[in-house]
């Protein structure tokens, strides 16, 4: 009998043991939880600040590269636009005082004439792809109607542009994102859908403004489009960057059949 106490206690003794390292390891995953958990908090705070570090540096990026497009932009048309029209009129003057050294001289001055013009309607499509002037001076309906003309005249696609908003109401910052989604939209449009025809609709939805380019083309895989070819995307990638930039949400649907869609909406008036 005395054995079999001797016994059970010395069991007893022994669960009590396990049990005290049980609950000292359970203690100790416990604290290391703890400071997992700690670790995570941190890692996320930094990592968030990286994130909001690293949109801010895009959005800085994008209104540098804005400016300094405006920038040369300006330069060319107002400045070597200018000095070659210059030029033109000195040839023109010219060729009016040397009527009499014969038709010889006058031809190789026209020549030059036409030469100069050429030029210069040359720089003014280059300063306008740059960045339309018309965008800051008469406002994005007008920008994007003469963009299109000229799209039209050059790839014989037809675009139709509906704007059902008044267009005042928007920020230039949101006025150029706009344009330059439509303008690489329509450039991908020419470039690779086979379309015949596009639209461009702006409208106003509660406080955002939004806008749809749509063409009926061949459509493409929009899929993971971030994942795969990375340095093939950029056009698709500096629109979407460009809307996140003024907390807008951009979005593509493409589908045989049924074209591409590329839809984009910002808020009007930003926080
Ligand atoms: N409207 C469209 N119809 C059909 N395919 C399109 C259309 N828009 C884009 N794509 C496809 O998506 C790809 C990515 O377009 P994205 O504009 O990013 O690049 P890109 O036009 O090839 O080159 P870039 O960087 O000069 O713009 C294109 O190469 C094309 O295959
Ligand atoms: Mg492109």
């Amino acid at each position: 009998m005395k054995t079999s106490r001797r016994i059970s206690s010395k069991r007893h003794q022994s669960i009590q043991k396990k049990l005290k390292l049980e609950v000292d390891q359970g203690k100790k995953l416990r604290h290391d939880l703890k400071e997992c958990k700690l670790h995570y908090t941190r890692l996320a705070k930094e990592f968030h600040g990286t994130k909001k570090q690293s949109a801010k540096l895009s959005e800085l990026l994008l209104l540098q590269q804005e400016g300094e497009r405006k920038d040369i932009s300006r330069k060319l048309h107002d400045e070597i636009a200018q000095i070659l029209t210059a030029v033109n009129f000195k040839l023109s003057i010219l060729s009016r005082t040397t009527m009499n050294r014969g038709p010889e001289l006058r031809e190789k001055i026209i020549d030059a004439q036409q030469m100069v013009e050429k030029a210069v309607d040359k720089i003014n499509d280059f300063a306008r792809e740059l960045h339309p002037m018309i965008l800051d001076d008469l406002g994005l309906a007008v920008a994007l109607e003469s963009y299109i003309k000229e799209f039209m005249k050059q790839t014989k696609i037809q675009v139709k542009l509906t704007t059902l908003i008044d267009i005042s109401e928007l920020s230039d910052v949101n006025k150029t994102v706009l344009f330059r989604v439509a303008q690489e939209s329509l450039t991908n449009i020419a470039k690779h859908s086979k379309a015949s025809s596009a639209s461009i609709t702006i409208r106003k939805i509660k406080n955002n403004v939004q806008m749809v380019v749509r063409d009926n083309g061949i459509s493409f895989q929009v899929k993971n489009l971030h994942l795969i070819e990375k340095d093939k995307y950029i056009g698709l990638i500096a629109m979407e960057e460009r809307v996140k930039m003024v907390d807008g949400v951009f979005a593509i649907t493409s589908s045989p059949g049924k074209g591409t869609l590329i839809k984009v909406q910002i808020p009007i008036l930003r926080v």
